[in-house]
């Protein structure tokens, strides 16, 4: 693996692999190898974050190497720099970069033009290291997926459902999107993905019914703030305690933060499951370590 793009570019075999690195990086915390000794790390964020700016900027250095944060506003992409020459002059002096972006193609030609290992932190078609984590939390609760009804409730054609749709394709599990009409993928986008195990409803109570975990994203993505009337589509479509009575004995509640409490979630339902999406925000440290590791060349082997 020379670049974390997408799930898409993923086979079942990587997304195993680096779950089961995360699980090992988690579990030797603070003993753990330092393949990133001696390397800088460009982090090149254009968009708000904490869970992700953090989990990098931890998880570098518990590697052992030295993150450079670069908001879009201080450096020169911010005034219209093109990114392939960002790319030509990050790559002759850092070692990797983690980018946060509008364009999926930003990230493929800062890789392209860098020639540095390229990690996707989010975009607009795809959050990889979101779905690794919330991956090895259904792991470490549920103990698999296999067998499990998943149901994503909400935005049908986001980062976050366009990243579970591969995940559902590649680890084959069944995989329910509920979303309002008008934001359901396009006819073009399930053609491609080719996955009878992932449909798509319009009825967020079918789509929970018997489900194991209920995932659920904000309404407007970022980008899609001044989107209001997009949010009037989803009315029904809240993750709530009368939506859950339909799912599975033993379920859980995902949700990769931040949450709008009343709109896609209710407080009672976070707060009830408030320990399961926390644990899925701290796997994103464990699980882009793994990530990152891989991308050095490096091995996960406790160091004492
Ligand atoms: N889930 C997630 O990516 O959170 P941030 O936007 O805070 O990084
Ligand atoms: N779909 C959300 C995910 C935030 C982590 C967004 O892109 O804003």
């Amino acid at each position: 693996m020379s670049h974390f793009l997408s799930i898409e570019q993923l086979g079942a075999n990587d997304i195993h692999r680096l779950l089961d690195s995360a699980a090992r990086l988690k579990a030797d915390r603070g003993r753990h190898a330092q393949p990133l000794a001696g390397q800088t790390w460009a982090m090149i964020f254009c968009k708000s974050s904490t869970r992700t700016r953090v989990s990098f900027e931890v998880g570098i250095r518990e590697l052992g190497g030295f993150p450079m944060f670069l908001s879009k506003n201080d450096i020169q992409l911010g005034r219209g720099e093109p990114i392939k020459d960002t790319a030509r002059v990050l790559g002759r002096m850092v070692h990797g970069a983690v980018i946060r972006t509008f364009a999926q193609q930003e990230v493929v030609d800062f890789a392209a033009f860098s020639g540095i290992p390229t990690i996707n932190a989010l975009t607009d078609d795809e959050h990889p290291c979101q779905i690794l984590a919330d991956l090895l939390t259904i792991r470490e609760v549920l103990g698999g997926w296999e067998g499990r009804r998943i149901a994503f409730v909400g935005d049908g054609f986001s980062n976050m459902t366009r990243s579970w749709m591969w995940a559902a394709k590649r680890l084959g599990f069944e995989l329910v999107v509920a979303s309002p009409p008008s934001c359901q993928p396009p006819a073009e986008f399930m053609q491609a993905l080719a996955a009878p195990n992932v449909t798509v409803t319009a009825d967020p109570v079918a789509a929970v019914e018997g489900a194991a975990v209920i995932n659920t994203d904000v309404w407007l993505s970022m980008g899609q703030e001044e989107q209001q009337e997009k949010e009037l589509e989803f009315a029904g479509f809240e993750v709530n305690a009368s939506l859950l009575s339909g799912a599975a004995t033993g379920h859980i509640v995902l949700h990769c933060l931040p949450a709008y409490r009343g709109k896609e979630i209710s407080d009672e339902v976070l707060e009830g499951h408030a320990a399961t999406i926390f644990q899925q925000a701290e796997n994103r440290l464990h699980a882009q370590k793994a990530v990152l590791v891989e991308l050095a060349g490096g091995d996960a082997a406790p160091s004492t």
